[in-house]
């Protein structure tokens, strides 16, 4: 990626909107019912992957009306060049044990699905009472590893896409919205 120089350029970056803030907001009510679904009376505990994920947590855990807890982590994948090994490092871990709660992975987009598929196992393996994944976004055409979300809001196609949390060189994460990106 270019280095951005200024506003101009930032700008002509978003190349179009493809998801509108009313319809993620549709999409929030939906997550936010659907977790409200799990609870049986014992805790939910929802987690995020950061960075991407942060701005749909703040979201969804306001649309979610019973009892929930909020957890992060930090997930790094490895790559030689641009191949990755499929080995994905954890660099923040959750900060309890997960053994008496309903789990709801929090994610913003499911691509390869190496990531997910990786946590999935490495939290699986913890024991919880239960283990699901709500995903804003899902690029089905690019996966190399067979991986379904529980509920998965939006299916985009094979592009690039910011905002709402996603990043491109660490900008764009602000924008209220799901765009195409264009250099
Ligand atoms: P996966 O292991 O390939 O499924 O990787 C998913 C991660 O790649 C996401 O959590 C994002 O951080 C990143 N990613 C994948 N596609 C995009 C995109 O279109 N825009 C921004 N980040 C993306
Ligand atoms: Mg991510």
């Amino acid at each position: 990626m270019k280095a951005i120089e200024g506003i101009q350029d930032f700008n002509s970056r978003i190349n179009r909107v493809l998801i509108t803030e009313e319809q993620i907001a549709e999409g929030i009510v939906k997550a936010g019912k659907w977790i409200d679904g799990i609870y049986d009376g014992r805790p939910i505990l929802l987690v995020s992957i950061l960075k991407g994920a942060f701005v749909f947590m703040a979201d969804v855990c306001r649309a979610v009306t019973v009892p929930c807890e909020v957890g992060f982590m930090c997930a790094k994948s490895y790559y030689e060049g641009t191949v990755s090994t499929g080995v994905v490092k954890i660099t923040m871990d959750l900060d309890r044990d997960i053994s008496d709660y309903h789990v709801v992975i929090v994610e913003d987009i499911i691509d390869t699905g190496r990531t997910l598929s990786d946590i999935v196992k490495l939290l699986q393996a913890r024991n919880p009472l239960s283990l699901s994944v709500v995903t804003l976004l899902d690029k089905p055409s690019r996966r190399l590893v067979d991986f379904t979300a529980d509920l998965a809001l939006f299916t985009i196609p094979d592009h690039f896409v910011i905002g709402y949390g996603l990043d491109c060189g660490e900008y764009f994460r602000n924008l209220p919205y799901i765009a195409e990106y264009t250099e």
